[in-house]
């Protein structure tokens, strides 16, 4: 086989399930922030400079790692900034890939890591989640590390929803060699981040997302907080000048406005819990509890509950093909007025697909 043809199978591969409009309906498979004001973003690029352009922006990215440190109560040396968290991941895989280590996964879990670990051909061990209540297993996790595996968990976990235990997740730190590396990407919405104990766990890494909470997935903007070793071997690993003067610009800006994300948290959380109860409610619909700002539920049959979600204008995502979650969706949760409307579709199209069940 030439190498274009194993370029071109390679590639065959490579597509996404869902459209990326949402001309058929509400999107409610991104668990984007839906909640943000429109003054906002109207706000974010007051006072911008446009001739920051002009030049490279600082490859060490001072100011901005120093704002962000004083903002999460760390230091400069603690952030590493970078395109979204998955592009924080990538750097971190290319670390593994450096150091000769493999990733544990805690599965069912968000599937960039298991996807980009493998492309890289890292060795993937996976751990499942607790089956009663998607708790984090640390004993086989600590097993399964063995000499220097890096583990990655995700607190809230996506999709499944529920935080992990903080002293869970510290133990493991704790007791295995390798980088433990905890995707806080949701955080905002349940509390409790582990973002400030990197300090004194030097194996921690805690990264942190503007696509959720902060209302940005459109910037593209995350960051690992983490030891100022493990820092610098992540940016030395990286490309310089990462974040563009632009990037840099709006999300400085961004840390000023920060009442505005509390407020769109705040009033997710309350949608939220009027969802889990109003979804309890109906026949054949399994929601479980929620720390983030989507809910995971399961139902008589995905696949028609899907398709008939998405008839009724609601486009959900389906992660039936994970492990522990058979039959089982994904809504992110949306503004009261459409979390009513989805609420009454779902009630609509369970019972049909129900019923074709019997
Ligand atoms: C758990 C988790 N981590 C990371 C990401 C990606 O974050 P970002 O937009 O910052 O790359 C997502 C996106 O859905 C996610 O669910």
């Amino acid at each position: 086989m030439s190498v274009l043809d194993e370029i071109r199978r390679y590639a065959s591969g490579y597509g996404f399930e869902e459209p990326w409009t949402s001309e058929r309906g509400y999107r409610l498979f991104y668990n984007e922030n839906l909640f943000m004001e429109k003054e906002y973003y109207e706000k974010l690029l007051e006072g911008v400079d446009a001739e920051a352009l002009r030049t490279y922006s600082d490859p060490d990215d001072l100011e901005l790692r120093a704002m962000l440190g004083k903002f999460f109560g760390l230091d400069a040396e603690n952030i590493f900034p970078g395109s979204g968290v998955d592009y924080v991941i990538s750097v971190l895989l290319n670390l593994a890939l450096l150091l000769g280590k493999g990733v544990v996964l805690a599965e069912p879990t968000y599937g960039m890591y298991r996807e980009k670990a493998e492309a890289r051909l890292l060795r993937v061990r996976r751990v499942l989640l607790r089956k009663e209540d998607f708790a984090l297993p640390v004993m086989d996790i600590c097993f399964v590390a063995g000499d220097g595996d890096f583990v990655i968990a995700c607190s809230p976990n996506n999709p499944t929803g529920n935080r992990f235990r903080e002293d869970a997740m510290l133990e493991i730190a704790e007791r295995v060699k390798g980088l433990v590396v905890v995707d806080e990407t949701y955080v905002e919405y349940s509390g409790g981040s582990l973002i400030r104990r990197v300090s004194e766990y030097p194996n921690l890494v805690v990264l942190r997302s503007f696509s959720k909470a902060w209302g940005l997935a459109g910037l593209r903007f995350g960051f690992a907080a983490a030891s100022e070793d493990v820092v610098r071997a992540l940016k030395k690993i990286s490309e310089p000048y990462g974040v563009s003067a632009l990037k840099r610009a709006v999300v400085l800006r961004a840390l000023s406005l920060y009442s505005y994300v509390e407020r769109s948290v705040e009033e997710t959380r309350s949608v939220r819990n009027y969802m889990f109860n109003r979804m309890a409610d109906i026949e054949g619909v399994q929601p479980y509890p929620s720390d983030a700002n989507f809910i995971l539920f399961r139902v008589g049959d995905s696949a028609a509950v899907k398709e008939g979600l998405a008839r009724e204008g609601f486009l959900v995502r389906d992660v039936s093909d994970k492990p522990l979650l058979e039959d089982c969706l994904r809504v992110t949760v949306p503004p009261r007025p459409i979390a009513e409307e989805f609420l009454d579709a779902l009630e609509k199209v369970s019972s049909i697909a129900e019923r074709r069940d019997l």
